[in-house]
């Protein structure tokens, strides 16, 4: 959540931060803002998203070398210009901007009260500046020392970066629990929430780790710990092109990302895959194969769409791998006083691999003995680094908030595992195996094909666009998948939408059902085929609309359903892979026939790095 990045060096800072504000504008748009030093310090911030800042500046003063600027999520305050970052410490002369929470905050601004502190805010990162401001006049000491002082008694989940009037040759920087890259360039220095606002100007990068203070003049960057030693910093090569995180032609990102979907699970199965040869090669798994093959239980740690990713990976284990799976909401294992034993693998699904609960609750894992086993897609993120082992899902960076290719290529992955773990425990036939790796290697060409039911689809938004309520429901290897076409509904079109598992409708949901209750059932052909198109008369002896995703030529779902959408006829285990693809579509194109913003849907970030 928020997205933050600074600039110092020969360039004109405010179109460098700006450029990178739009980039990691999917972390947060509730309100932007830039600081600049040059003969003192300007701030700018408005309500809205970043357009907004950038129309309120045309021909203002924003000639600058050092910046730094913040895209946000309210957490503390509603989104205002008031609350807006930057925010200025009481003497006008130093600006901060932060992504996190700090969680005592309260207690801190009591003591800042009761010295006769001003608070212009309702945030706490005014807080945590006008506590720094604090420490350096009572202790009589530099900026630097002053922040080192403060993080020590800060409880929470920090980026901050800060400017001075008084060093305008100087930004200082720490991180806690939220992401922070320095991107290193000729003499000059890019600080971001992530590596996209960087790519274009340096590939060279430092991920600045979790207590630890970056001061950067231009040209040299020193990185101390909290202790204030020197650390030298491990710079790394990024692996990540301009074009990945540009629209290309379409007209959202999340578009762009669905039809990338045939060419990302190419590349999640590229290396790893020879369906031939009968082969997967994934170092993560074989390095661990003891602890995996031989875990005593395995517990999928994740939240939103990864969860659903995780759930269907649950069905998957269980089946192909015999051993016991628990899937687990990470903000709610994280709390509880889960039993986690040495033989135990937790498996920590991510896109962002910064989401702050998933991050705790292995943290909390691994120091009770369990293996950690990270399938994330951002590399280098901190559930990757924390992760004893782990598989990156290979999709490239994924802007549209809603989660569409990370999800399939963690579908593709943790199949992956689960096969790969299975042939090693003798859990699965070689015949079985052979045709699970012959249907995986034709699943990018399959979603090829899915694609092609996209003016179909568009076709089903534009009827069903005024629904009130939707249902998903799916049975089996589905029933994860009806789940997330609900989520994507919610999240992009803003209508209500429940997933549920198709044969628990008749517990409660059937109650909403009449004819103006659009019913989607994922109902491609597998061992529940014949159950659920029991569902389906069900739904229609009461009249509800009914959607069907099914498996190419099924004419006893057409003759029954008010509409179908066909996807290529697939193994059950992977069914879902292609199902999926239809319900991304259906959300997406409700969404932009309602005239919403896609990829930016109201009160979401993409990168939840608050609790
Ligand atoms: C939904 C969505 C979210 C994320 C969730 C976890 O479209 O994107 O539900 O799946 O916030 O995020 P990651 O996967 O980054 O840990």
């Amino acid at each position: 959540m928020c997205g933050i990045v600074a600039y110092i060096g020969p360039k004109e800072a405010y179109p460098v931060v700006l450029k990178g504000l739009k980039r990691l504008e999917y972390r947060g748009y509730d309100s932007s803002g830039v600081a600049l030093l040059n003969n003192g310090l300007k701030v700018y911030k408005k309500k809205g998203k970043v357009a907004d800042l950038e129309e309120s500046l045309v021909g203002k003063d924003v000639h600058a070398h050092i910046g730094i600027g913040h895209t946000r999520w309210a957490t503390h305050g509603e989104p205002s210009d008031r609350n807006a970052h930057p925010h200025t410490s009481s003497n006008g002369k130093m600006a901060m901007i932060h992504n996190g929470i700090i969680e005592n905050y309260s207690q801190l601004k009591n003591e800042l009260l009761k010295k006769g502190y001003v608070f212009e805010s309702d945030t706490d990162t005014e807080v945590l500046l006008k506590f720094i401001e604090d420490i350096q006049l009572n202790n009589e000491c530099g900026l630097e020392e002053a922040v080192r002082i403060a993080l020590k008694r800060v409880v929470g989940a920090y980026v901050i970066v800060l400017i001075d009037q008084d060093h305008p040759d100087t930004l200082i920087a720490a991180r806690k629990g939220s992401p922070l890259v320095i991107g290193i360039g000729k003499g000059e220095h890019f600080l971001a929430s992530d590596a996209t606002p960087i790519i274009e100007y340096t590939k060279e990068v430092v991920y600045v780790n979790d207590y630890e203070l970056a001061i950067i003049r231009p040209g040299e960057l020193v990185l101390k710990n909290l202790g204030n030693e020197k650390i030298t910093p491990f710079v790394q090569k990024l692996d990540l092109e301009l074009a990945a995180i540009e629209k290309s032609g379409y007209d959202h990102f999340m578009l762009k990302e669905i039809f990338e979907q045939p060419q990302t699970i190419f590349d999640c199965l590229r290396g790893r895959l020879d369906a031939n040869a009968g082969a997967i090669t994934m170092a993560g798994v074989q390095n661990n194969i003891d602890q995996l093959k031989n875990a005593s239980r395995i517990i999928i740690v994740a939240c939103g769409t990864s969860w659903h990713a995780g759930l269907l990976a649950e069905y998957i284990f269980e089946e192909l791998c015999r051993i016991p799976v628990e899937v687990e909401y990470a903000s709610e294992f994280r709390y509880r006083n889960p039993v986690v034993h040495k033989g135990d693998v937790i498996i920590a699904v991510s896109q962002s691999g910064e989401t702050a609960d998933t991050l705790v609750a292995i943290e909390k894992a691994k120091e009770q003995g369990a293996l950690i086993f990270g399938v994330v897609n951002a590399v280098g993120s901190s559930i990757a680094r924390v992760s004893n082992a782990g598989a990156y899902t290979h999709a490239g960076p994924e802007i549209g908030v809603a989660s569409t290719k990370a999800f399939t290529a963690q579908l593709v992955v943790l199949t992956l595992i689960a096969l790969k773990v299975a042939h090693e425990k003798k859990t699965i036939d070689t015949s079985r195996f052979m045709h699970l790796l012959s249907e995986l290697h034709e699943i990018p060409e399959k979603v090829e094909l899915t694609l092609r039911s996209a003016p179909k689809v568009k076709a089903l938004a534009e009827k069903y666009r005024d629904a009130r309520d939707f249902l998903y429901l799916g049975r089996g290897y589905n029933f994860p998948i009806a789940l997330e076409g609900a989520l994507k509904l919610k999240e992009i079109s803003y209508i209500h939408a429940e997933g549920y598992p198709a044969a628990e409708m008749k517990h409660g949901p059937i109650a909403l059902v009449d004819e103006h209750l659009p019913v989607v059932f994922v109902a491609t052909r597998d061992s529940y085929h014949e159950k659920i198109v029991s569902n389906i008369q069900e739904i229609k002896a009461r009249k509800g609309k009914v959607i069907a995703v099914i498996s190419e030529g099924d004419e006893n779902i057409s003759r029954m359903a008010d509409d179908t959408i066909e996807v290529p006829e697939a193994d059950e285990l992977v069914a879902p892979i292609l199902s999926v693809v239809p319900l991304q579509l259906l959300a997406y194109y409700i969404g932009v026939a309602k005239d919403l913003d896609v990829d930016k849907p109201r009160n979401l970030a993409k990168s939840v790095t608050v609790e």
